[in-house]
């Protein structure tokens, strides 16, 4: 062996040994490998579990399987973070026991001890959970899940179970999951929601321990094309009113706006025991259910399951969600290696009041802007074809974060506005304006035959009738998560380009456009 080769060779050997968590920069620079989104060290994850803010820290569990880079039995994965964007791995919470998988599921602060599980001075974190049974199921029962709870008393680091679990046996429904709880100022008391198969049900408790049934909603509402999954209820203040609404949100599994898993909400009104639909947005929702439209928090194909952080401190006020990147249509066999999906940022949700109404909006948390690395004013000009947006950039980079003004005369909107992600292989990925539907295109974005519906076309249509267009666009490697109007329309899709697309550009078919201005991020990776 001559001294080049002998010396490849060992980088070789310490580019492998990197494959260990020890030395996690090196590893989390695998082919795929998202540089700004949560993604687990290794292994299988899917919804995010349990997120809680205690102590000055971000509590992200989730669905997780060790052993395997494909679904397999549920454990709650678990990483914290200090700032929602760099995350510290942390051991695994929760683990199978004679009572089932660990499936999805919610954590609180019980900040008065109403559990009596703290100890002196110390509030309990308590985790509320789905047990699942894989042995009920395979023998065709219809009671294998039920909802358990677990607490722990040292900031999240180790779980107890609860010794009376479970708390709230299954009653004889077949999909019986994903508890969120929350507690309930004016009525003093905790909240349940989880999903019961086509409809939601609310329990209620004094203590976290004793449930008594409160309500349900949604039978024969809202999408029905597949399963309901991962709810979550909260009030959000109606931006420019005095009014709060309530929002519940409800994710669907098939069912989606373009196919798979997605997330639709509903807005109203709770009043500790059950959840009503504002009349105008009932009449709403009950005409597009007969289209098969309702709402959704996002309309590209990689969201789901996302719910949003308990206790949240009243001072930051904040109603911040995050969701899986991936869709159950083929999450199992994406083209990743060592470990298998990734989360979406986390998003600050609002609610604004729009021509067409009350409507759920979503923007990427401010946090985000400390990984921004080199920073371009785009400048205001008008663009007939073309706008090579990536050249502004001083080094090309596959992270980017794009806040994209652009304006039209009346009657001159062209065709299609899209932006354009480009690699050297002739790969790339679309998103923009085709006439009144927004979409995501990843027909040619890469990899595709590991499933054959994976490489798509996604839509969402239009309700704003604004002269012009307002982009936010965040690309990581495998991924684009693209906001328009505001936030008020969002599409998430993931993709697999054989080399990082790091050319951006602006493309216009037929008419022109007035760039007003806009802003280009290169960012850094959170993995460093
Ligand atoms: C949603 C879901 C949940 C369930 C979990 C199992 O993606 O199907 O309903 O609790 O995943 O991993």
């Amino acid at each position: 062996m001559d001294k080049l080769c002998f010396f490849t060779f060992i980088l070789l050997i310490m580019s492998n040994c990197s494959e260990s968590p020890a030395s996690e920069s090196a590893a989390y620079r695998e082919a795929h490998r998202p540089q700004f989104h949560f993604s687990p060290d290794s292994m299988w994850m899917n919804d995010p579990n349990g997120m809680v803010f205690y102590d000055g820290e971000y509590h992200l569990f989730y669905q997780h399987y060790p052993d395997s880079t494909v679904w397999g039995p549920m454990h709650w994965g678990h990483a914290v973070s200090t700032d929602l964007v760099h995350w510290e791995h942390l051991p695994i919470a929760l683990y199978p026991d004679s009572l089932g998988y660990i499936f999805s599921g919610s954590a609180v602060v019980d900040w008065k001890n109403t559990s009596g599980l703290g100890r002196e001075g110390q509030p309990p974190l308590i985790a509320i959970f789905t047990h699942h049974d894989p042995e009920g199921e395979k023998a065709g029962k219809t009671d294998f899940q039920y909802q358990s709870i677990a607490y722990s008393l040292d900031k999240g680091r180790t779980w107890t179970k609860y010794e009376g679990n479970p708390v709230l046996p299954n009653p004889g429904i077949k999909d019986f999951r994903d508890p969120k709880v929350f507690w309930h100022r004016e009525s003093g008391r905790w909240v349940m929601i989880f999903a019961a198969g086509d409809h939601v049900q609310l329990y209620h408790s004094p203590d976290l321990i004793n449930w008594a049934y409160a309500s349900e909603f949604g039978k024969g509402t809202g999408g029905q094309g597949g399963v309901w999954e991962c709810p979550d209820l909260f009030p959000l203040p109606l931006e420019g009113s005095a009014d709060t609404m309530w929002v519940l949100l409800l994710s669907i599994n098939p069912g989606g706006p373009n196919g798979g898993s997605a997330t639709q909400y509903f807005l109203g009104d709770f009043d500790g025991t059950a959840f009503r639909m504002d009349p105008a947005f009932a009449e709403k929702v009950a005409a597009d259910t007969a289209s098969g439209n309702p709402f959704w928090v996002d309309y590209g194909r990689d969201n789901y399951a996302g719910v949003t952080w308990s206790d949240i401190p009243e001072t930051d006020g904040r109603r911040i969600f995050m969701g899986w990147m991936s869709n159950w249509d083929y999450a199992n066999v994406v083209p990743t290696q060592r470990w298998r999906s990734a989360m979406t940022v986390p998003r600050k949700l609002l609610l604004k009041n729009t021509p067409a109404g009350p409507r759920l909006f979503s923007r990427p948390v401010e946090e985000l802007e400390q990984l921004h690395t080199e920073t371009v004013d785009i400048p205001a000009r008008e663009v007939v074809q073309t706008m090579d947006l990536s050249e502004l950039l001083q080094s090309p980079s596959a992270l980017l974060d794009l806040s994209l003004s652009l304006s039209w005369e009346p009657g001159q909107q062209p065709d299609e506005i899209a932006l354009v992600m480009e690699n050297n292989r002739g790969e790339q990925l679309r998103f923009g304006l085709n006439g009144e539907e927004y979409f995501t295109d990843r027909t040619a974005a890469g990899k595709k035959d590991f499933e054959p519906g994976f490489a798509s076309r996604q839509t969402a249509q239009r309700w704003s009738t604004f002269n012009g267009l307002q982009i936010r666009a965040l690309l990581d490697v495998a991924s684009v998560e693209f906001f328009a109007d505001e936030g008020g329309v969002a599409m998430t899709d993931i993709f697999f380009p054989s080399e990082d697309f790091t050319r951006l550009k602006l493309e216009l078919s037929g008419g022109k456009v007035q760039v007003e201005g806009g802003r280009l991020f290169a960012l850094q990776s959170i993995w460093q």
